[in-house]
Formats: C-alpha cells, sequence, structure tokens
C-alpha cells in the first residue's frame, strides 16, 4: 500500500517564534491522528527546520521537510543551503520544482534534475512538483507538459532512486487563488501520471508512488479530492498556516 501523505508548505511566512507556536500547536492536535500508512509533514523556512526537526525527532507522528535545497554538496554559493546541511538537521524531506520556484527564481527540469540526485545521494525525499499553467490548461497542452516535466526531471532516475520521491501535481492556476482543481480534474492528471510512471518503470513503481494534489486545498475540498483513487494525499499552502485548518485535512483521512 503506497503511503498517504499530508504536507504543509509555510512557503515564507512566520517568523521563527511564531513558526515553533503552529508547529507545537499542531504537534499536540495531530499526535492521536496519525495512523501507519499515514504521514504528516511540514515543509518550514529553513530558520525552524533545526527545532522542528528536533521537536520532530521526540514526538515522530510529523516529519519535518525543507522547501528548497542546492545542487551542490558545498562550495562558494553565498547564500545557499545543501541537502546535507538540511538533512543534518533531522529534515527528511525537501520540496523540489514547486512552481514558485520554476517562475521566480528560473529553476529549469535540467536544474531540478540535479537537485533531486542532491537530495536523494544525502536520504531527503524529494517531494517533487508538476503542473500546467492556465495557458497550458485552456490550450489543452497540460498532459504534454507534465510529461515533460517528469521526463526531463525525475524519469532518468533508477528504480531504486524513483521509488523514494513523493509527487505533486499542483495546477499552477490553483496555487494561492482560491480556485480548487475538481476531483474529477485531479484524478484524470493524477491518474495520468501514474500511467506514464507505469510505462517508464513497471505497474508495481506506479501502484506505491505517492502521489499529492496542490492548490487552494482546504479543510472543506480535502475530503472529496483525497477519495479520488489516485489522489494520495496534499501539498497544503496556505492552510497549514492555521494549525486547525492543517489537522482537519489531516483528519480527512480518518
Ligand atoms: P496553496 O499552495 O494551498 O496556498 O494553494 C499550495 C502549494 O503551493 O504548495
Amino acid at each position: 500500500m503506497r503511503k498517504k501523505i499530508v504536507a504543509g508548505n509555510w512557503k515564507m511566512n512566520l517568523d521563527y517564534t511564531a513558526g515553533l507556536s503552529l508547529f507545537s500547536e499542531v504537534l499536540n492536535m495531530v499526535n492521536d491522528e496519525v495512523t501507519g500508512s499515514q504521514e504528516v509533514v511540514v515543509c518550514s523556512p529553513y530558520i525552524h527546520l533545526n527545532s522542528l526537526g528536533q521537536l520532530a525527532k521526540e514526538n515522530k507522528s510529523v516529519s519535518v521537510g525543507a522547501q528548497n535545497c542546492h545542487q551542490a554538496e558545498s562550495g562558494a554559493f553565498t547564500g545557499e543551503i545543501s541537502a546535507a546541511m538540511i538533512k543534518s538537521v533531522g529534515a527528511e524531506y525537501v520540496i523540489l520544482g514547486h512552481s514558485e520556484r520554476r517562475q521566480y527564481f528560473g529553476e529549469t527540469d535540467a536544474l531540478l534534475a540535479e537537485k533531486v540526485n542532491a537530495a536523494l545521494k544525502n536520504n531527503l525525499k524529494p517531494i517533487f512538483c508538476i503542473g500546467e499553467t492556465l495557458d497550458e490548461r485552456n490550450e489543452n497542452r497540460h498532459f504534454n507538459v507534465i510529461k515533460q516535466q517528469l521526463e526531463n526531471g525525475i524519469f532518468n532516475l533508477s528504480e531504486e532512486d524513483f521509488s523514494k520521491l513523493v509527487l505533486a501535481y499542483e495546477p499552477v492556476w490553483a496555487i494561492g487563488t482560491g480556485l480548487t482543481a475538481t476531483p474529477e480534474q485531479a484524478q484524470e492528471v493524477h491518474a495520468f501520471i501514474r500511467k506514464e510512471i507505469a510505462a517508464k518503470y513497471d505497474d508495481s513503481i506506479a501502484d506505491n508512488t505517492t502521489i499529492l494534489y496542490g492548490g487552494s486545498c482546504n479543510p472543506k475540498n480535502a475530503a472529496e479530492l483525497f477519495s479520488q483513487s489516485d489522489i494520495d494525499g496534499g501539498l497544503i499552502g496556505g492552510a497549514s498556516l492555521k494549525s486547525r485548518d492543517f489537522v482537519d485535512i489531516v483528519k480527512t483521512f480518518n
């Protein structure tokens, strides 16, 4: 059985104190909600990671992740953070390929392939994001765009490495806009992604790959989205900044 995951993406929000108190609230509320095949992840800004990593180690019901990493092991890259550094403070995940990184920081599929390698080499699990813009969907190019992102970003991986990834389908037009893909629209793309994985690798790898939905997911729409057969949870932006909303989304699995 593939893992069900609800992952929060705090983006560039919350100072150190506010981040710690949100995380403590989530830990307190989530404790009894997480069952065996389910995982809760919080991806915070770098400044929180060390403290959240410590708390996560003691608590065990929530894992911690970063939102980006540099592709190099170390070196003269002022202002950057390596996968090894992220791993060293107790994080287990790193979001890679988020559309905001692609759009505002010019991250290409080729660069993302390098970042995925750096993360895997350091035993960090990438949450690899893919998704089309509104224009691409309106022009009916979304399946092609997603296929390209898969082929250029992660289909170069060995079976063993690919099995360590979590994927997130995030239609760019649904991120932070309040517009959510309908469960049918999301399911259609998730099924397509799983079919592409099966064609590239095999059915069992495709069956075992966790594919999250992201884009204006909230406590009201999560249950219907997560009930689709190929949707294995969510990557949650805005709603992860309120402990009640985030934990209500986690609870939709129960
Ligand atoms: P949103 O963000 O839930 O605020 O739309 C999701 C994401 O960007 O991961």
